[in-house]
């Protein structure tokens, strides 16, 4: 049995560790502790953490602008996988967005992950083919 908790800036060590581990998770200067206490603040009870037998086993992070909500960071570990644990977690998410009143969600994916792929489109998120995600960085900094 599983359990899924809000994820709180004492999970940020444990988290971290989990996606270090995880291909298709890539970690920038944007999730650093700070980023994140700031993200978990801006966001509350929006990010969720799940134990299975006394151990983090996945985590998802989302937020929202105020008009769409962002899914990032999800990943349950492998011996974990298969048993609904992603889709619960994504569910804890897109319900904390539709009590903020925001129904739409979106999230980036690599294109190199191909599982990820899969694994959206069966839960019914639509793969966007007539938008390009633009990006500029201030700071000059490659890993921002
Ligand atoms: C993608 C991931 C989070 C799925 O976790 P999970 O807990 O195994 O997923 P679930 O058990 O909730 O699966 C829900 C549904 O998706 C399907 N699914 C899950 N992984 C899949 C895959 N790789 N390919 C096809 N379908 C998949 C399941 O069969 C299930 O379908 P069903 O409800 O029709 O039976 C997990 O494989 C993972 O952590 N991957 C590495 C990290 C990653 O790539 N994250 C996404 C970054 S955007």
């Amino acid at each position: 049995m599983f359990n899924i908790r809000v994820m709180t800036l004492d999970d940020y060590d444990a988290v971290m560790d989990l996606m270090r581990k995880t291909p298709g998770i890539s970690l920038r200067d944007a999730d650093s502790r700070e980023s994140t206490s700031r993200y978990l603040q801006r966001n509350p009870d929006m990010s969720f953490v799940v134990e299975i037998d006394g151990t983090l086993g996945g985590c998802v992070m989302c937020g929202h602008d105020g008009r769409r909500g962002y899914l990032q960071h999800l990943l349950v570990l492998p011996d974990y996988r298969g048993q609904g644990i992603a889709h619960a977690l994504v569910d804890r998410c897109l319900s904390s967005l539709e009590g903020q009143g925001i129904v739409k969600c979106h999230l980036d994916v690599f294109k190199t992950n191909e599982a990820a792929a899969r694994f959206w489109q069966r839960q019914g998120w639509q793969l966007r083919e007539d938008i390009d995600r633009y990006s500029f960085i201030r700071s000059g900094n490659g890993n921002a």
